[in-house]
């Protein structure tokens, strides 16, 4: 089926969207993106997406300028075009075009792409699965928390993990758990939970600030500090939090079970608490 997808603002058959072989994202991952689940025309936590990406852009000087209603108009006739009820919005903004060269020109034009993927979210509490997951060495750069393309230790580690079958890899830095390939990491012990705080080490993911809120709504007790790799081997639940996979109990890790196996009672409650907004 054709897909339409909406690539410096026309909205054009995804065969026909290409960049130029010069493109800035292209040679140098000169470009950030977001990623935004959506359920019907809801966009999960829409504002705080918005409101990183503009910190991105920011950050990397990309001078792009959106608004929050044009944004909308834009993901929902995707949605309605593409026939989608579910899934993720994908939006990327590069640089622009320009002669290679490391150092970039001022006012160049961003490239942007924005399209839709299909996608069951993990939002069906009885369809809530534990999953296996690998610790991996954390090969990236120092600003992680700038939501860039770069993304090539992402990759790898990621193919990594799928390659033993496991959902996710867990990344490990000087012998501390940072953040997954594409998600947050936490522990529970002794019913405290324990997630990295949110520097320039790790992405400050949307669905993580969610999980914040609920832990202090709920007064569940929250602690914001590193998780040295032993730990996760004996926390006694371990889950991850992502737009893409919501709260997703982790149960193995390495070949080591955590909770025997099963997915944990805090884990499961917050994934339910989660995923009634969506319901
Ligand atoms: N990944 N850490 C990293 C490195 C990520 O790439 C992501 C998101 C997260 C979680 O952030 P959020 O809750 O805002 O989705 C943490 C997206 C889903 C992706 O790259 O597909």
């Amino acid at each position: 089926m054709k897909k339409i997808v909406f690539f410096n603002n026309k909205y054009i058959n995804s065969k026909n969207a290409f960049i130029s072989y010069e493109d800035r994202g292209f040679q140098f991952a000169d470009s950030i993106y977001e990623v935004i689940a959506f359920i019907n025309n809801n966009f999960i936590d829409l504002d705080f997406h918005l409101r990183r990406l503009r910190r991105s852009l920011k950050l990397i000087d990309i001078k792009y300028s959106f608004n929050k209603k044009n944004l909308q108009k834009i993901f929902k006739k995707l949605i309605k075009i593409n026939k989608n009820k579910k899934g993720l919005i994908y939006l990327q903004i590069s640089r622009g075009v320009q002669p290679r060269n490391h150092s970039y020109n001022k006012n160049l034009k961003p490239t942007i792409i924005i399209y839709t993927i299909k996608k069951n979210l993990n939002e069906n509490l009885d369809k809530l699965s534990g999953k296996k997951a690998i610790t991996y060495p954390d090969l990236r750069w120092k600003r992680r928390d700038i939501k860039s393309v770069s993304l090539l230790p992402n990759v790898l580690a990621a193919k990594a993990a799928s390659k033993k079958s496991a959902y996710e890899a867990i990344l490990i830095d000087n012998d501390f758990v940072t953040e997954g390939t594409a998600s947050n990491i936490w522990i529970v012990k002794k019913n405290k939970l324990i997630t990295h705080p949110a520097n320039t080490d790790i992405l400050k993911g949307i669905t993580r600030q969610s999980i914040v809120k609920i832990i202090k709504k709920e007064k569940l007790v929250l602690s914001e500090k590193k998780i040295k790799k032993s730990e996760l081997f004996i926390a006694d639940e371990v889950f991850l939090t992502s737009s893409s996979s919501f709260v997703t109990p982790i149960v193995k890790i390495d070949n080591k079970l955590i909770n025997k196996g099963r997915i944990g009672k805090i884990t499961y409650n917050l994934a339910k608490i989660y995923n009634s907004k969506f319901q």
